[in-house]
């Protein structure tokens, strides 16, 4: 008996030390330890021992319960540090990864060309007005001297939001220049930014939503040569110095006269290429002395004061400055677009 209580701990002390999770430390236990476990088993026999063996086989029944607890006490601190550095190395952070890079948002180039206009206007005393997207026929063309027939009014062109043809979506930004005569005195030198709309299709060139920039001057003794002087000086700002424009006879309602404004070609510089269609000038915007009925409509004395105006159409702008060839890609705000601005 003695002899298996031996081979009991030293085969008992070799599967704890073998041990390699926590869990099967209990199993251990309460296969050498446990109620029907194997140290039970050998002392269950000792009935049969003769009485003065007793106190010794008990006693060393006792010496290997007591070794065997010890080597499971071990060996749980053991496989618990093993598990602890285990963790820890898989938890360890490495602080010297770099951080995920967060995408940085930029300008519109639309905004870009945007603010450089307001800037050279703003340089020259100019202010910025604003009027409303949703107009009144009567601002957006009848003060503008758009005759009750006039074309632009077809419902073909314009979005019309009443059935009567009196509100509608304005079509151009110059229905802020008669709120500004009506409302300010001169001298006035404004320029207004903003949406406008047209019942175009989409295209390379045409949205049914786009910006245009108006301008206006009204004081006394205002001629064309303060246009020509004001839109030389923005074409030079935004396309360079020494670009050189040609003014066009053209016709406008609200302006007598009118003209078109041409940019020499920035592309081939005159000599005539694809982009300027071979023609070596680039038409940029419309202008003209402010008609006398515009004034009369808006309550300035044409016979004190005189104006010019301007409208020019911003994606155009943007296009020319940033060569582009394609209006939808200013709509479509692709990051892989607006990053190169
Ligand atoms: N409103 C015109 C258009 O949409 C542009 C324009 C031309 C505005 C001449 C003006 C101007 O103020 O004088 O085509």
């Amino acid at each position: 008996m003695k002899e298996k209580l031996e081979q009991l701990k030293a085969e008992a002390l070799d599967a704890f030390k073998r041990a390699e999770a926590l869990s099967s430390l209990e199993a251990l236990r309460v296969r050498y330890l446990g109620k029907k476990g194997e140290l039970t088993a050998i002392l269950k026999q000792m009935g049969k021992l003769a009485p003065e063996e007793r106190p010794v086989i008990g006693q060393l029944a006792n010496e290997v319960r007591t070794g065997i607890e010890t080597a499971i006490e071990s060996s749980r601190l053991l496989l618990e540090e093993k598990a602890l550095e285990a963790r820890l190395s898989a938890e360890t952070l490495d602080v010297t990864i770099p951080g995920f890079r967060i995408p940085v948002g930029k300008k519109h180039p639309l905004s870009i060309v945007l603010d450089e206009v307001k800037d050279i206007f703003v340089g020259m005393g100019f202010s910025i007005a604003e009027g409303p997207e949703i107009e009144l026929a009567d601002y957006n063309f009848t003060k503008l001297n758009h005759g009750p027939a006039h074309p632009a009014r077809d419902w073909q062109d314009t979005f019309y939001l009443t059935e009567d043809s009196r509100v509608l979506l304005r079509t151009q930004t110059s229905p802020v220049q008669t709120r500004v005569m009506e409302t300010q005195s001169p001298p006035i030198r404004i320029i207004s930014p903003g949406r406008v709309y047209r019942k175009d299709e989409v295209d390379a060139t045409h949205s049914p939503m786009f910006h245009q920039i108006e301008g206006l001057v009204v004081d006394k003794n205002i001629t064309m040569a303060d246009l020509k002087g004001t839109l030389n000086a923005m074409v030079e700002r935004l396309y360079g110095a020494g670009t050189k424009t040609r003014f066009r006879p053209h016709h406008f309602p609200f302006t007598e006269p009118s003209c078109e404004v041409d940019v020499q070609c920035f592309k081939c510089g005159g000599s005539g290429c694809p982009m300027c269609k071979s023609e070596g000038w680039i038409e940029l915007l419309g202008a003209g002395m402010v008609h006398s009925n515009v004034f009369k409509a808006c309550g300035v004395d044409s016979g004190v004061y005189s104006g010019f105006a301007f409208g020019v159409g911003l994606e155009r702008m943007a296009m020319m400055r940033f060569n582009i060839s394609d209006m939808r890609l200013f709509f479509e705000n692709d990051m892989r677009f607006l990053a190169q601005f």
